[in-house]
């Protein structure tokens, strides 16, 4: 699906679907949607709104056949005015697109109108949202999904808000599509992801400078945590590589570390059936950083960016790591391992020692790093911590505006109390309670003194059941905060 913007009436284009809007509560409508209610004698005045009784309440939509033009007549609520923000338009987009039949839509540039949102975001909102609602993982399926949109149009005739609304939808389309990219790789069979098959996918489609480092060389770096993880599977392990340098002098450095276990069996403590059945998905950082970077390598922020991803698979067998075995990590720091079941952590200790070599002015990573993170926000918002609170603010706001939440977990020293080791520095977990701020405190271990933000999309990375925006599988958390951390 093409995402465009033509200078004409809404009326004046070609289609079989005419998407406009309506808030809450209002009788006779202004703006465009005025202008095609009046085209149509009043259709919406006085049948949609008086008749049908349609109140314009937030994420309402209906559908109005027009049997003489043979097309449908879209009205989205925009609900109350005073409510309204660019990330509901993100949502409704999606919602409306997933209901549509037709092939060629023509829609208003939502918010842009009477609520006097800037119409550059209002465009990158609509375009996000567009081709959030059109993604389907069909690749495996016989019968292809139904969604035949091939042309969605906004119609804007003012020049300057056609000319900022273009903007806005190259920015989206590039969020957008990086989002579903990393939605396809995790959703991606593990018969066919695996570390190798990741790295290559990296080399082709991150659109930067990717090197990738073979086992050999991963012992070299002395990043035997990581290989340790990786032992037991018959994939050798991968260290990704991918690097962003701007034309001009950077002005940041930034380090993204994405959690690459292709499939997490658990290893030797192996999962129980239903916790290892979407354990696909235990790269979705990975996809996260990996995608990003493409979006990075079109919109040519003015930072140093470096993406890493330590790709290995969690499996059980005759040469899989064992529990109560000590590896010596990166940073010399040793680990007992307490759980075969707790990798992440333990590839990621490697990965962040790795990322501090190349002083960045902060590393993020970003993990399906804990259940007990999914247990405490649900899917409806990821874990963030880190050793620096200015920063970790300043990403959940970047992070909201980019649609996503955030909430802060608590990394108390006492968090850590479970990790004590009598022959190691550290085991890699201790007990269940309290399991993602122990995750975070075990990580803040093998970071010197770089600011640091870890995410845990454990719980908001994969969806087992379709959600009320319609998302079912992977959801491709991260990419749009990371894209907009890095270039704002
Ligand atoms: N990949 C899992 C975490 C996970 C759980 C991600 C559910 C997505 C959904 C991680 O490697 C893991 O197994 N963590 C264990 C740690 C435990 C053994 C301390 C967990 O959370 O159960
Ligand atoms: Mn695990
Ligand atoms: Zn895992």
């Amino acid at each position: 699906m093409k995402i465009k913007i033509e200078k004409k009436s809404i009326l004046d284009i070609e289609s079989d679907v005419i998407i406009v809007n309506l808030f809450e509560g209002v009788k006779i409508p202004g703006g465009v949607t005025g202008i095609v209610d009046k085209a149509y004698k009043g259709i919406i005045s006085n049948y949609v709104i008086k008749q049908e009784k349609f109140d314009g309440k937030y994420g309402n939509i209906y559908t109005l056949p027009l049997p003489k033009e043979g097309k449908k007549l879209i009205i989205a609520g925009l609900g109350k005015q005073k409510e309204f923000t660019p990330e509901k338009i993100r949502d409704l987009t999606a919602k409306i697109v997933r209901s549509i039949k037709g092939t060629k839509v023509v829609s208003i540039l939502h918010g842009a109108g009477i609520a006097g949102l800037c119409p550059k975001t209002c465009a990158q909102m609509i375009t996000e949202g567009a081709l959030s609602g059109i993604y389907a993982f069909d690749k495996y399926k016989s019968e292809k999904t139904k969604n035949q949109i091939k042309e969605f149009i906004i119609a804007e005739i003012d020049d300057k808000k056609y000319k900022l609304a273009k903007e806005g939808i190259t920015i989206g389309t590039i969020t957008g599509e990086a989002v579903n990219q990393a939605r396809d790789l995790i959703n991606e069979s593990s018969q066919y992801l695996y570390p190798e098959t990741l790295a290559d996918y990296a080399v082709k489609n991150s659109g930067v400078k990717t090197t990738v480092y073979d086992k050999t060389q991963i012992k070299k770096m002395g990043m035997n945590a990581f290989l340790a993880v990786g032992q037991g599977s018959i994939h050798e392990p991968k260290l990704i590589h991918m690097e962003y340098k701007p034309e001009k002098k950077a002005k940041k450095k930034i380090a993204i570390i994405g959690k690459g276990i292709t499939f997490d069996a658990g290893g030797l403590d192996l999962k129980p059936p239903a916790s290892m059945l979407t354990m696909r998905d235990d790269m979705s950082g990975a996809a996260a950083v990996i995608t990003t970077m493409k979006a990075i390598s079109e919109l040519k922020p003015d930072a140093e960016v470096h993406a890493i991803v330590a790709a290995c698979e969690n499996m059980p067998s005759g040469s899989a790591y064992k529990p109560g075995d000590v590896i010596i990590s990166k940073t010399g720091r040793t680990i007992e391992i307490d759980n075969t079941d707790a990798e992440g952590r333990v590839t990621l200790a490697d990965a962040l020692a790795y990322a501090e070599e190349l002083k960045p002015d902060i590393i993020i990573d970003i993990a399906t790093l804990t259940g007990a993170c999914m247990v405490a926000l649900g899917s409806v918002a990821s874990g963030i911590m880190g050793n620096n609170e200015e920063k970790i603010k300043d990403f959940i706001e970047v992070a909201n505006k980019a649609g996503e939440r955030f909430w802060q977990l608590p990394m108390f020293e006492e968090y850590g109390d479970s990790l004590k080791s009598d022959i190691a520095d550290t085991k890699n977990t201790g007990g269940r309670m309290g399991g993602a701020s122990a995750a975070g405190i075990f990580l803040s271990k093998f970071i010197k003194n770089t600011p640091w933000i870890h995410l845990d999309i454990a719980g908001t990375a994969f969806l087992e059941q379709t959600n009320s925006e319609g998302v079912r599988n992977a959801t491709g958390v991260g990419v749009r905060s990371l894209i907009k951390y890095i270039t704002q």
